[in-house]
């Protein structure tokens, strides 16, 4: 369990463990790759970050993870699993969010990428990412690095 404080100076706990504070968390965020590349969406007002959004009533959390993957970037999903969960404690209370690590096939150009200008694929997370601008506050907490340095080492996955 890590606990730290994000760009907003909210409270911030994190744990690989399987579901440690919901079972339907109702916020979920995607760590996507596409051909060894990382692939993100460009939020049109918090910038560059990986995808995610809200659960759905009548969905479950990995359901909205891969409509949220195909809305924001086009990409379809090959491979997804859930690896953390996270509490965003804020001034408006709180909110739980699954982590998934996605492989994603195929990118489809979409009419519409919903609050976003659609896919952004990088080689490398800029070292510079808290302090670049071009880049949303999501990215900008140690959810990031925990989660990055999970999916390097877990055996486990594919
Ligand atoms: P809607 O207007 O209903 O779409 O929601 P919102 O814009 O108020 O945001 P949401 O309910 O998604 O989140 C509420 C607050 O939680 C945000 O303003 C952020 O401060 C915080 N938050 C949401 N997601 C994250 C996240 O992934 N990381 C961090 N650090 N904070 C988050």
């Amino acid at each position: 369990m890590y606990r730290f404080t994000d760009y907003y100076r909210n409270e911030v706990t994190l744990s690989f463990d399987n579901h440690p504070f919901s079972r339907n968390p109702k916020h979920v965020w995607i760590i996507c790759c596409y051909r060894n590349k990382w692939l993100l969406t460009k939020h049109k007002e918090r910038g560059i970050e990986f995808p995610g959004g809200k659960v759905e009533k009548n969905e479950t959390a990995q359901e909205a993870a891969v409509r949220e993957v195909m809305e924001e970037t086009g990409g379809t999903v090959k491979s997804i699993r859930y690896i953390a969960q996270y509490i965003v404690a804020g001034k408006g209370g709180k909110i739980t969010k699954n982590v998934y690590f996605a492989t994603i096939d195929k990118l489809m150009p979409q009419d519409t990428y919903y609050e976003t200008e659609g896919p952004v694929q990088i080689s490398s997370i800029p070292m510079n990412v808290k302090r670049n601008m071009q880049y949303s506050f999501i990215m900008k907490d140690d959810v990031l690095k925990y989660c990055l340095t999970f999916i390097r080492t877990d055996k486990t996955g594919d």
